[in-house]
């Protein structure tokens, strides 16, 4: 048995992966939507993609391929301290940029803000570095969590507060591999069973 796209259905899924949030095609059709509305917005300045590891990287090459400018690619990496479904705020650059961003239009390319912590200490740090234009591209967004306007220019789901997995999102580093985002049912530390909700 195959879904509409068809790829096999998993007849019982794994466990502790919930209902399908947004899915494979709706991702696809979204992301094509948004590669065209950057392409219109930066003709005349192609970008700057700065993708954020890990969460990002699917989602990054999915956008970079729907945007038809000549686009530079670059990768950051960051960990926030805290909980294995919370962030404290407190984040810590693991792999910084190559790029030196003065005077770019640098996009941030972001998976998902839930606090908007990670992503308004991003922004700081970046607009530091003298670019052009800051301007951010997240994939999801958790409703009503964000204690501040995150002043998102580009977003691709407003979606409701569970802890999800997939297309680049993980739990305890699982699941980045789904095609579609799905809701975490399981433990936080990323077992399946015994669940009680992964955000608790
Ligand atoms: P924030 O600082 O609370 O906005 O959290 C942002 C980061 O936490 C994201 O870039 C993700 O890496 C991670 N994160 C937040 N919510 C989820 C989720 O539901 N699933 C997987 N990762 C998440
Ligand atoms: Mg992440």
């Amino acid at each position: 048995m195959t879904n509409p796209e068809g790829r096999p259905l998993h007849l019982v899924p794994p466990p502790g992966l919930g209902r399908v949030v947004v899915g494979e095609a709706e991702l696809a059709a979204r992301v094509a939507a948004l590669g065209a509305q950057i392409t219109n917005d930066y003709r005349d300045r192609p970008p700057l993609l700065v993708g954020v590891l890990k969460g990002a990287f699917m989602f990054m090459a999915d956008l970079s391929k729907a945007i038809e400018l000549e686009v530079e690619c670059d990768f950051m990496a960051v960990a926030s301290y805290g909980s294995a479904t919370k962030t404290s705020g407190v984040v810590r650059i693991v792999k910084d940029l190559d790029a030196d961003l003065t005077g770019r239009h640098v996009l941030i390319v972001e998976d998902i803000v839930d606090s908007g912590l990670t992503l308004s200490y991003l922004r700081r740090n970046l607009q530091a570095r003298s670019p052009a234009s800051l301007e951010v591209c997240a994939l999801l967004v958790k409703e009503g969590l964000q204690k501040v306007d995150p002043q998102l220019r580009y977003v691709g789901f407003r979606i409701p507060a569970d802890f999800v997995v997939g297309y680049g999102l993980d739990v305890a580093e699982r699941h980045r591999n789904l095609p579609c985002i799905r809701v975490w049912e399981g433990a936080p530390g990323g077992g399946g069973g015994g669940g009680g909700g992964g955000a608790a």
